[in-house]
């Protein structure tokens, strides 16, 4: 047993648990995952199972994205990420529910499956139904020679390395970088990007490691964010645009390892509904970066505040704005906006981390949850 316990901590390398340290891993997970395929002095961007499949990629009619919990989130950010630079139309969907909907679907169909694990057994189902009717699919996914990379046409593995915290952290932010990877490759294929456009995107990503790692740098003062809200009942989590799935993504992590209750909402929802929880007992993430939607953020602030809920902002360094209005801002570092998702993230990551550790619960291992889900 002696021996067991020793073997664990050295897995987990010096972190006390191992979603600690997989959130740490997400510079280097992030470096692995675009490595040998980002190549920004030729500017090109090298991916065999897209390249292979270029015709069946460019002739879509559009891309269908399965997925489940994290990964799901994963493939709602690329559903912007697509939209916007390779303007292909793209819904995402759940695979439970894809699955049993008697979808539309043909051979003009691209369907691209997310799953860390691989063994996902609604996603694997999703799979086997859209190649039935035709539909070529695509795999992004973590573990090598898992079910779903060997049930789909062709793919794109991410190389986040072993996850072993339930609470999926680096997967997702590697997920989204393969995804970009793809958006970018198709953009430029289809001449939906400028090349000084596509050029400025290469560089921003290969920057990106060190922005995560600079994002990291908040944890000490997340952890006292931590420390003032552990006891809220509820939270809420908002964001616009490509940081609306973060918000989503924010809250299931809170919930998954904490046991709050947590909603994520597209912010400008809000007045739709969550505005009525908002009182002063409430604690409001609020991913308000520099770029998209900066000022419409901003006066969604100014209605919680109004309303006297505490706001947490994620915020772009130096910011000024949402510092004055906030009770609490976190900084990240400043990137284009198509990029922001893999910094916003980061401090959400941590926030629940600390809360879930300062609660006394298991960070690792949730109950009721698995990391892989086999059954439906
Ligand atoms: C489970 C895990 C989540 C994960 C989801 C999808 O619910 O606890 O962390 O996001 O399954 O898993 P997959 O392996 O398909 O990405």
């Amino acid at each position: 047993q002696e021996l067991q316990l020793n073997l664990e901590q050295i897995e987990k390398g010096g972190y006390e648990h191992f979603m600690l340290k997989e959130i740490y891993e997400q510079p280097s997970a992030i470096l692995d995952t675009f490595r040998g395929r980002l190549l920004s002095n030729e500017a090109i961007i090298k991916m065999v199972g897209v390249e292979d499949n270029m015709k069946k990629f460019l002739n879509a009619n559009r891309i269908i994205i399965v997925a489940c919990g994290t990964s799901w989130h994963a493939g709602l950010v690329a559903e912007y990420i697509f939209e916007d630079l390779a303007r292909i139309p793209v819904e995402v969907e759940y695979a439970s529910e894809f699955r049993y909907r008697n979808p539309i679907i043909n051979e003009n169909d691209v369907v691209i499956a997310i799953s860390q694990s691989g063994e996902t057994a609604d996603t694997l189902a999703a799979i086997k139904l859209a190649k039935s009717k035709g539909a070529f699919v695509f795999g992004v996914c973590n573990v090598v020679g898992s079910s779903i990379a060997r049930e789909t046409h062709a793919g794109a593995y991410t190389h986040a390395g072993p996850e072993i915290g339930v609470a999926s952290t680096k997967a997702f932010t590697t997920q989204i970088t393969v995804l970009t990877l793809i958006a970018l490759r198709l953009a430029r294929a289809k001449g939906t990007i400028s090349s000084s456009d596509y050029r400025m995107h290469l560089l921003e990503l290969e920057l990106i490691p060190e922005k995560v790692k600079t994002a990291l740098e908040s944890d000490a003062y997340v952890k006292t964010v931590a420390a003032i809200y552990k006891d809220a009942k509820n939270f809420l989590y908002l964001g616009r645009g490509y940081n609306f799935p973060v918000a989503l993504e924010g809250a299931l992590k809170l919930k998954e390892i904490s046991y709050i209750h947590a909603e994520g909402y597209p912010a400008a929802e809000m007045k739709h509904g969550p505005i009525a929880l908002i009182d002063e007992n409430m604690p409001i993430v609020v991913i308000a970066t520099k770029k998209g939607h900066y000022e419409k953020v901003v006066s969604n602030i100014q209605e919680i505040k109004s309303r006297s809920g505490k706001i947490i902002g994620i915020v772009t360094v130096g910011d000024e704005q949402v510092k004055n209005l906030a009770d609490h801002v976190i900084e990240v570092p400043e990137t284009i906006e198509s990029l922001t998702p893999l910094l916003t993230t980061i401090p959400l990551q941590l926030l629940s981390y600390h809360i879930a550790l300062m609660l006394g619960k298991n960070v690792d291992q949730p109950r009721n949850l698995a990391k892989a889900v086999t059954v439906e």
